[in-house]
């Protein structure tokens, strides 16, 4: 009796495997959601085979920052998808779309560069995950509680200390929300209402993710002069609450700031030496993108000829434009044109070219270092090119290029790291008896085709991005827009 087919083979490509060790050469063969057998399966008949021969097999890769929280309910997720991700965490940066009140509405600014939130059949943070779970998106998704939101939900936009009851309240909507399986608690402490919120206010909120085994992830209070405060409010928050910290997207903004990553990491580095468990990630680019409305909070760029407009709500001619470019195109001189692009557009999204690349290089060649994008899906303009081209960017500038990374280490921050830190259970490594989630790519000439000018481009040399499974892009186009499901923090 021949054994039942394999539902797919993946032949003759080198697995490298999410651990960081060697790839070798082998066949992965995948029965439903889960990786049946790797190793020689040259005996072995499946339903569907596709030819790896010269092709690297790795496990999907895992955004770690994302702000994709209306975008999973909302979009085909093709952005992420065709980069080779197959799990995106939301909830990043303290914003996002849950918890919901329909009296009070979303989250001034912040929540609308998420794009639209369509109906919010949702109140609880638990509600909004199983609104994900329901939606089946096209990439795996986790999440964190963003304590912007749960602020906002608690006091609104007051500039000020939550009483007893309102902080109760908030604990309650994050242990809420980690009861419902979220990977932990983010904050954004440059967002309003988010940055309203003293040390203290924080550590009480990260002390309800710490009791359910999660983890406090922040975009730190500054970081360009005052870099060095803000990584220590994030370790003492870590530390006081009892939980591994990570500081999202870990650079050095502003020329006078150029070369603090390096205090800033063996800062981090002795906090790990004593015993504290403090991890950062980062995005492979020297600018930035948010808000033009943090841009007045924390004007590092101010140089207008450093800041592009992404996306500006109602004049989409001063997209792709730098902010000297739409001031002369306003009439106005360039101190005045970020206020004046804000009354009318208050959600309107720039690019900040801020950063130093030796920064960026001490940043991402660090083993405990991970890959987030940060890219923000606004549905119009040109967003900042890392949206679509984060993860293959580092295969080829970091990995390939400049040889910064081996390619084993480039996928294991892409892939392991980042399931262990999120507990995501059984992902991120090639195992059997593991999810399906695999991407299989050039290592020769995976590029990130997306730039500043025509950012909207899917990037080369990925052949395959299977999540749970199925096969959801190949040969440059998607193929599945259902194959995500709702990914659960596991603890232990
Ligand atoms: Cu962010
Ligand atoms: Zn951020």
């Amino acid at each position: 009796m021949p054994e039942k087919p394999y539902d797919l083979l993946i032949r003759g490509g080198t697995v490298v495997d999410g651990t960081g060790s060697p790839g070798v050469r082998a066949d992965v063969a995948v029965d439903g959601d889960r990786i049946a057998a790797i190793g020689d399966l040259a005996g072995e008949a499946a339903a569907r085979e596709i030819d790896a021969a010269g092709r690297i097999v790795a496990p999907g890769f895992i955004d770690v920052h994302a702000h994709d929280d209306a975008a999973v309910l909302t979009t085909p997720m093709d952005f992420k998808l065709m980069q080779g991700v197959t799990t995106d965490i939301v909830g990043n940066c303290g914003a996002g779309i849950a918890p919901h009140d329909p009296e009070r509405g979303a989250v001034p600014a912040i929540s609308m560069v998420l794009g639209d939130i369509g109906e919010a059949r949702w109140r609880s943070f638990g509600e909004y995950m199983a609104e994900v779970e329901r939606a089946k998106p096209a990439v795996n998704v986790a999440c964190l509680v963003p304590h912007g939101v749960v602020r906002y939900a608690a006091i609104g936009m007051d500039m000020r200390a939550p009483s007893a009851g309102e902080l109760d309240e908030m604990r309650e909507h994050v242990r809420e929300g980690m009861a419902a399986g979220a990977a932990g608690l983010s904050t954004g402490l440059i967002y309003p209402p988010g940055r309203f919120a003293e040390t203290e206010e924080i550590i009480e909120c990260a002390k309800e993710a710490a009791a359910e085994g999660g983890v406090y992830v922040s975009h730190i209070r500054d970081e360009g002069e005052r870099l060095m405060e803000a990584v220590e409010e994030a370790v003492r928050i870590g530390d006081e609450a009892g939980l591994p910290a990570q500081i999202s997207h870990h650079k050095a903004n502003g020329e006078k700031s150029w070369g603090r990553t390096q205090d800033s990491i063996s800062y981090i580095e002795e906090r790990r030496a004593a015993g504290q468990d403090v991890t950062f990630d980062v995005y492979p680019y020297t600018a930035g993108s948010t808000v033009l409305s943090a841009f007045i909070a924390q004007p590092e760029g101010a140089d207008p000829d450093n800041v592009l407009l992404a996306s500006v709500p109602g004049r989409p001619e001063l997209e792709g434009k730098t902010l000297r470019e739409a001031a002369e195109m306003l009439d106005l001189p360039a101190e005045d044109a970020t206020s004046a692009i804000l009354r009318h557009s208050p959600g309107a999204v720039a690019i900040f070219f801020t950063m130093d690349e030796a920064d960026v290089q001490r940043v991402v060649s660090h083993e405990q270092c991970m890959i987030g994008s940060d890219g923000i899906p606004t549905p119009g303009g040109k967003p900042h090119p890392r949206l679509y081209g984060t993860f293959p960017r580092v295969l080829q500038k970091y990995v390939r290029e400049e040889r910064l990374l081996s390619l084993e280490e480039g996928v294991r921050k892409m892939t392991s790291l980042p399931a262990r830190r999120f507990k995501l259970g059984k992902r991120g490594e090639l195992r059997e008896g593991w999810a399906a989630d695999i991407v299989v790519f050039d290592a020769d000439t995976i590029a990130d085709v997306a730039t500043y000018e025509e950012p909207r481009q899917y990037p080369a040399g990925i052949d395959y991005v299977i999540v749970n499974g199925t096969v959801a892009a190949e040969d440059g186009h998607q193929a599945e827009h259902h194959a995500g499901t709702l990914v659960r923090r596991e603890n232990g």
